[in-house]
């Protein structure tokens, strides 16, 4: 018989079990970026980003209230999502910490409306921030696409707190 789910939900669920449960969701693995108010380019390793909506092209992706980048994504009326490829671990450890000046010896370039763009990336979203939601001890920003990119590269994974590799399933047709 299959498993079935046993832990029942409650107001007072334990916070590390929860988050076991939502490790079972596997995702790709993201940069967010953009840029001070001086210029400077910032980003952090997400993996809440979720399409929206195809028309009109919305997208969007949760930051912790405890960010210390919360301020510099309040007032940029910019974002850019960066879909890591299956090589890039190095790249999601080191936006995963809370350090300065992460694009220091990082190659990147810039998109046509300013957001920091990383190198190798298997695909990228330039969006302008639509609407910012408070929910809970994050905050969601969601983006109009105004422009994108992307390469024949294999997407980095995460799942259960861990990288890894996404590989097609061979199906019976
Ligand atoms: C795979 C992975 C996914 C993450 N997803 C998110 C996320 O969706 N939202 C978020 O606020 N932090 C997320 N984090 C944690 C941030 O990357 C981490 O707290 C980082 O220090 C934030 O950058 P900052 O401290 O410079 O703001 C994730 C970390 C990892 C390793």
């Amino acid at each position: 018989m299959a498993d079935t789910p046993t832990a029942p939900a409650s107001p007072e669920l334990d916070p590390r079990d929860f988050r076991n449960a939502l490790g079972l969701f596997a995702t790709g693995v993201t940069i967010v970026t953009t840029k001070t108010s001086d210029g400077e380019p910032i980003g952090l390793t997400c993996n809440s980003f979720s399409s929206v909506s195809l028309s009109p092209p919305l997208v969007l992706w949760s930051l912790s209230l405890r960010s210390p980048n919360l301020p510099n994504f309040l007032q940029a009326t910019h974002f850019a999502i960066n879909v890591l490829a299956h090589d890039q671990i190095p790249l999601s450890q080191r936006f995963a910490k809370p350090v300065p000046r992460k694009f220091e010896g990082i190659a990147h370039g810039f998109g046509a409306h300013g957001m920091p763009l990383l190198d190798g990336a298997a695909a990228q979203f330039e969006c302008r921030t639509e609407a910012r939601h408070y929910s809970g001890d994050h905050v969601i920003f969601i983006g109009q696409v105004l422009q994108y990119s992307y390469a024949d590269r294999a997407p980095l994974g995460y799942f259960r707190g861990s990288y890894a590799a996404i590989q097609p399933v061979l199906q019976n047709s």
